[in-house]
């Protein structure tokens, strides 16, 4: 098979959200620290009837009826998440009960767990297996769906919800170039879930950023070295026409552009501009350690990079500011921003992608972007995904609310014997809702 990827993709995610500026207040932060600090405008959030299985059963019937799949041609269906709801049983196995209704159980794939990066290893594990020798010819699907929520403190504002689906196969509009794969994975205790008796994590804030940064470097480093190897000639932010990053919360986003362009500074000053190079000078002797402790460093490079961050950075940035971390889900959250913003212009163009996880395992890699024809095409993909029509339905709750909503949660998790509200008149048509765990912990669901 040739030109493997993504044929198709949908999103969904929780209506219901609150206003970052509004949070900000109510926790008694400073203007501006999430809106501008932590660059975040809105996060959305599972209300008590919704919950990563609900969510990616939701995300599995859109994308299946919208471009007309028949269900009995998927072959594999990979699951990323870091959400857990049982130690053992798979969120594949309940979206099963969509595929045995249509009489097919004939589906290879489990769950992939670590952190953020799940959802990059079930797209992996999908496309490896479409190249490979035991593809018999039908589909994959990959969902990555999450909620990310965690205790009353700085990181809470950090938080977000949604679930995307991923069809792959081959003579796709959105091609891999799977030769530029670079990755970086090492032990750190940065965000961990240890605690199995809560939802949230373990996170030591400060550390997360520099392992992040630290990876991203190391990943730049080899994709470069892996480009040049192949193409005989260095690789820079020129040779791609988008980023797109895992979107913690935007500024991690914006500081980590600049690293890259810091990066290609060091490696290859002919490549920056002029005046960038006057700015970032100062820095070209500090080692690599004092260089991610150094903050005139980050605001110098993030000054640097400002305008290419602005043509190839910005338009991918939509969907993460709207909705907030969505850990497995937020790469491809803001890959589908990108294409939400571009899809008319982007045939024939290069994305980079930084996928990480925490702990922590991370991955460069590209796309390249081609027309198809229907239903695969890159307009046809945006009309599906409508990420307008999504975010102008929404129900924006006050923060009292929220965190009213969350001490439900923290109650809920891991518990039995429960019926919800079943109330789902803020959900859309066709979203799924949890209506009961049983006194054996077994959920249900309804379809709206
Ligand atoms: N106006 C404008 N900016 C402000 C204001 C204000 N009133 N107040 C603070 N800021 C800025 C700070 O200067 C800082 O920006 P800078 O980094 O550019 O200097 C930013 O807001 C954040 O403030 P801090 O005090 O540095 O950090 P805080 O204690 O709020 O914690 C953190 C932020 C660490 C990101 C926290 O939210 C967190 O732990 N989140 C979860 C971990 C995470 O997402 N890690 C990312 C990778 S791992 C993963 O994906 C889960």
């Amino acid at each position: 098979p040739k030109n493997v990827g993504i044929l198709a993709m949908d999103i969904y995610f929780p209506p219901t959200c609150v206003q970052q500026e509004a949070l900000e207040a109510h926790d008694g932060a400073s203007k501006g620290k999430y809106t501008i600090g932590l660059g975040q405008d809105c996060m959305a959030f599972c209300s008590e009837v919704e919950d990563v299985i609900s969510m990616s059963l939701t995300v599995v019937a859109s994308l299946l009826e919208k471009f007309k799949i028949d269900p009995k041609q998927i072959g594999r269906l990979e699951v990323g998440s870091e959400t857990v709801i049982d130690k053992s049983k798979s969120i594949k196995t309940f979206l099963m009960q969509i595929f045995e209704e249509n009489g097919n159980t004939d589906i290879e794939g489990v769950d992939s767990t670590n952190a953020c990066y799940g959802g990059t290893a079930a797209l992996f594990n999908c496309a490896n297996w479409v190249e490979s020798s035991s593809w018999d010819g039908r589909y994959g699907l990959v969902v990555c769906t999450d909620s990310a929520v965690y205790a009353e403190g700085p990181a809470r504002p950090t938080g977000g919800a949604a679930a995307i689906a991923m069809l792959i196969g081959p003579d796709a509009p959105i091609v891999f170039e799977s030769k530029f794969r670079a990755s970086h994975m090492s032990h750190a205790y940065d965000f961990y879930k240890p605690n199995l008796a809560s939802e949230y994590p373990v996170v030591d804030g400060k550390l997360s950023q520099t392992c992040y940064l630290m990876a991203l470097d190391s990943c730049y480093k080899r994709f470069c070295e892996k480009f040049e190897k192949l193409e005989g000639r260095l690789f820079s932010i020129a040779d791609s026409d988008y980023f797109v990053f895992h979107s913690p919360y935007n500024k991690l986003v914006q500081k980590s552009f600049g690293r890259l362009y810091f990066n290609d500074f060091l490696t290859k000053p002919s490549f920056v501009d002029e005046i960038a190079r006057g700015t970032l000078s100062p820095f070209a002797s500090l080692s690599s350690d004092e260089s991610y402790q150094s903050r005139d460093l980050e605001k110098a490079s993030q000054q640097a990079s400002k305008h290419t961050y602005d043509v190839k950075v910005q338009p991918t940035t939509l969907i993460p500011k709207q909705v907030g971390n969505m850990y497995t889900a937020s790469l491809y959250a803001a890959f589908a921003s990108l294409l939400h913003n571009k899809h008319s212009s982007l045939a024939g163009n290069r994305v980079v992608m930084f996928s990480y996880g925490s702990g922590l395992t991370a991955t460069m890699f590209s796309f390249r972007l081609q027309e198809c024809q229907h239903p695969f095409s890159l307009s046809n993909i945006v009309a599906v995904m409508n990420v307008s029509g999504k975010l102008k339905q929404r129900f924006e709750v006050l923060p009292e609310k929220f965190v009213e909503t969350l001490k439900v949660m923290e109650h809920r998790y891991g518990a039995k014997d429960f019926v919800t509200s079943k109330d789902c008149s803020l959900l859309p048509p066709g979203t799924y809702y949890l209506t009961e765990v049983d006194s054996m912990y077994r959920r249900f669901y309804a379809r709206k």
